[in-house]
């Protein structure tokens, strides 16, 4: 049996088999009291006040910052920086070091496999700056090639922003060798490591990118609280992305001084009991170690893909190596729309995700218009894979096919 499933109280409370951990993770037991015994014994408005209990939702706050720098190894505190979600870090770095850094005869340069958090906001500099978008293609099965890599950058590229993990492939993409490439033009490297981090070890000194967005929701944190680290040189010479209380050091009627690293980019009230939820989600995945994680969610991986790929009609998405899926199985069943696939999987009590996962360029490029998602995160047990496969197999003759 799972040993961690009793720590998650919503995994016990109905026969509900959650495959959409890639979509948001469940919260075990010790994320919730962290959030309730903020409320309960050190709420108030950290930063701001100088009596007693301020002081400390002060110190919890940068006490939580200093777990999440040691987590994804940033050399300062001052390089994490609390957004609500990774979508909200990539626009960050977008408004603020994109619209002011480019101009018409840049590149920025994002991946085919990118979630739309990372299309649009790019999306965005390039319409109002006159730079170039370019996409990095990548193969049917979802490998970036060296040579396509290679091909992609160009003198002009400045900016290269690309997934750790796509959400639909699961497969984990070659960083070093956008950051070697991207160092040869002098480009910075934005990841979006919101399928990573829940799932490996994500070190931002050994990948030396630039700047990493990610989202607590998605590795057992609450929703509403999210990170981006951000090399220091580059946060210090950047504008603030919102402007407001506790940004600055001082205002007239004219304007501002802005406050130090990483107050410049918190601008107003910071949610301390999500930020408290996150640093106990931390905790928890640490107490499970990553080997033990990563092997848990790999177990169950094989046995949906293997399963999968024995079932005809049925086309999984990328490679064929359950290691290579990060828990992430994606799939089309010939001749039924995977809202059905979903629909017929609920009736056995399993949810999966179906549509485009916000992916919309890639979904086409692979020549589709919607699949089916099943993520599995290490609470998910054996059993649940092997139900999901047994459901899959009765799709086709639960929408009327003889086979
Ligand atoms: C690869 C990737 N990037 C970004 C996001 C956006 O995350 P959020 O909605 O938490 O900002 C997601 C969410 O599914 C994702 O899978």
């Amino acid at each position: 049996m799972n040993p961690y499933r009793k720590d998650f109280p919503i995994l016990n409370q109905d026969p509900t088999i959650y495959l959409d951990n890639a979509a948001t993770s469940q919260k075990p037991q010790s994320v919730l009291a962290a959030e309730q015994a903020f409320y309960e014994q050190t709420n108030a408005n950290p930063l701001r006040g100088f009596y007693d209990r301020s002081i400390r939702a002060t110190e919890v706050l940068e006490e939580a910052r200093r777990s999440v720098q040691h987590f994804v190894g940033a050399a300062e505190p001052e390089e994490i920086l609390f957004t609500k979600n990774a979508t909200e870090g990539l626009n960050l770095v977008a408004y603020s070091y994109g619209l002011s850094h480019f101009h018409e005869s840049d590149e920025i340069l994002i991946s085919i496999q990118e979630h739309h958090s990372n299309i649009l906001p790019w999306q965005m500099v390039a319409q109002q700056t006159g730079a170039q978008l370019k996409y990095l293609e990548c193969e049917a099965d979802g490998r970036f090639l060296p040579e396509k890599i290679q091909a992609a950058f160009s003198e002009r590229t400045r900016l290269v922003a690309m997934t750790h993990v796509s959400n639909i492939m699961g497969r984990v993409n070659p960083i070093d060798e956008i950051v070697r490439q991207a160092r040869t033009c002098g480009a910075v490297v934005v990841l979006d490591a919101a399928q990573s981090v829940p799932h490996m070890p994500v070190s931002v000194r050994e990948l030396d990118v630039d700047f990493m967005a990610f989202s607590g929701h998605k590795m057992l944190g609450p929703m509403g609280i999210g990170v981006l680290y951000g090399k220091r040189k580059l946060l210090d010479a950047m504008p603030p992305f919102l402007r407001g209380g506790e940004m600055m050091e001082s205002v007239t009627r004219e304007g501002a001084v802005f406050a130090p690293l990483p107050h410049k980019f918190e601008a107003g009230t910071i949610p301390v009991a999500g930020v408290v939820g996150l640093q106990a989600a931390i905790r928890y995945l640490e107490a499970v170690g990553w080997e033990e994680l990563m092997r848990r969610e790999e177990a169950c991986t094989r046995i949906a893909l293997e399963g999968l790929l024995k079932i005809p009609h049925v086309r999984v998405l990328g490679s064929e190596k359950a290691v290579e899926h990060g828990g992430i199985i994606t799939f089309v069943v010939d001749g039924v729309h995977p809202h059905d696939v979903s629909a017929i999987l609920n009736e056995d009590h399993i949810a999966v995700r179906a549509g485009h996962h916000c992916a919309q360029p890639l979904t086409r490029h692979l020549g589709l218009t919607a699949t089916t998602r099943a993520s599995f995160a290490f609470y998910n047990t054996e059993e649940e894979a092997e139900a999901f496969v047994k459901s899959v197999k009765t799709v086709r003759r639960r929408m009327g096919y003889a086979e």
